[in-house]
């Protein structure tokens, strides 16, 4: 498949919410189908206007755009000159003009930081954004036409928040690898639609609906996924919920209480039930989503920030009592990752600008990429992992 055609205009795929894609359908040849289609209305709707780089990169000022910066027939392999901003001459040895040297250095160094990076976060000598979705989508194709390393064979898992975001990709990804695994999530439709989407593909889920704040039904939901397949190897805690902006003299008790109810207390009795059935099969793997908010403060979100730490830290406590047991546990800290958590608190904002700007790799995280760590860390790749808070962020604390 064809992802960009001649023609197609430098900066089209900057509008494109691929996280949107992939909550549609994870089926990687519906997605690119769905991505050339935007794409197209794109384009028509708003040629060029829209474009990230704009106005700062020369390139994407509206106006025709330069062949060499335009997608060729041969598919999504780039032409050895696609690769960003020109090379300065001495690096392939050219001859070149001393004013055209002059002109494309002084061009270089009056771009701001940002429009020097691509969506793969390289410097200068990076891809265009473009060309780096268009590669990580080909890149997703190629795997998808990979074979399958099904290292989760026979193991049975449960991941909760399952129903939308990290939780669902990690699902679809547990599940590929050959895992059975419980989908958990108090939102039943989403559960039953992630649910069907695994087994659409041959893999083995079940939905259940939960309240992961609630004792009495994240027990029954332990309980049933042990029953179903026969016990319990790993289970991904991931539900949560994010609190509002404001600080902590202006939050209501009430939703104090939701936030460590749910992320907190959730996760507490997640592990209180899956710990035993765990010990039951001999070992296994525990994964907590925790966020960069557990590891440093995030402003105005006191109850979030409190939560996140509070999962780091039962996640440590966790690991330590249960590593006899042959159970290793560790906590996940992404950053901002485009899920519909994240869109609901970034709707109306200027957000992903700006935290684009802070991040080194010059963009947000996507749920697969949330969910590759999760999978690596329950996966037997991790055998000597336990105790750590792993972050996910793009370089922010680097
Ligand atoms: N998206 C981000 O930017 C980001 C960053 C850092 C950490 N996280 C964390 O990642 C986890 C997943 O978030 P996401 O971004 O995929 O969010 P999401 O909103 O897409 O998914 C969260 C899921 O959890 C479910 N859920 C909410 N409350 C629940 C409850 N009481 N019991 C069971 N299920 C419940 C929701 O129905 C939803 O399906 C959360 O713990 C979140 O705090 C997200």
């Amino acid at each position: 498949m064809q992802l960009l055609r001649d023609g197609d205009e430098v900066g089209q795929l900057a509008r494109f919410d691929l996280n949107h894609a992939y909550r549609l359908s994870p089926d990687v040849e519906s997605v690119l189908d769905s991505v050339r289609l935007s794409l197209i209305e794109s384009v028509r709707a708003q040629p060029h206007d829209d474009c990230l780089l704009r106005p700062a990169h020369p390139r994407c000022r509206a106006g025709s755009v330069p062949e060499r910066h335009r997608k060729s027939d041969a598919g999504l392999r780039p032409r050895p000159d696609f690769l960003g901003p020109a090379p300065h001459p001495r690096a392939h040895g050219r001859p070149q003009s001393r004013l055209r040297r002059q002109r494309d250095c002084s061009a270089r160094s009056r771009r701001p930081r940002r429009a020097q990076r691509g969506l793969h976060g390289a410097r200068r000598r990076g891809p265009h954004p473009t060309l780096a979705v268009a590669i990580f989508l080909q890149g997703r194709l190629d795997q998808s036409r990979g074979p399958v390393v099904r290292d989760f064979a026979g193991l049975v898992g449960l991941v909760t928040g399952a129903g939308s975001g990290i939780g669902r990709s990690s699902a679809l990804e547990f599940a590929r690898r050959g895992a059975a695994v419980g989908v958990l999530d108090l939102n039943e439709h989403a559960a039953a639609e992630t649910a069907r989407l695994i087994t659409e593909a041959g893999g083995t889920a079940q939905a259940i609906t939960v309240d992961i704040g609630d004792e009495p039904s994240v027990r029954a939901a332990v309980d049933r996924i042990s029953a179903a397949y026969g016990g319990l190897d790993f289970a991904f805690n991931n539900a949560g919920v994010p609190s509002t902006n404001r600080q902590l003299t202006a939050m209501p008790s009430d939703e104090w209480e939701h936030v460590i109810r749910v992320n907190l207390t959730g996760t507490f009795l997640c592990m209180k039930y899956e710990l035993p059935a765990l010990r039951r099969r001999g070992g296994g793997a525990i994964v907590n989503t925790a966020s960069n908010g557990g590891l440093y403060a995030i402003p105005r979100a006191p109850a979030y920030v409190a939560s996140k730490h509070g999962i780091v830290g039962l996640s440590k406590a966790a690991a330590v009592d249960y590593a006899p047991d042959n159970i290793r546990v560790n906590a996940l800290c992404p950053a901002l990752t485009r899920t519909e958590m994240y869109e609901s608190v970034a709707a109306g904002t200027d957000m992903t600008a700006q935290q684009e700007a802070l991040t080194p790799l010059g963009r947000l995280a996507i749920p697969d990429e949330v969910a590759a760590a999760a999978v690596w860390l329950c996966s037997t790749q991790a055998s000597y992992v336990t105790g750590i808070a792993l972050s996910v962020d793009g370089g922010r604390r680097a």
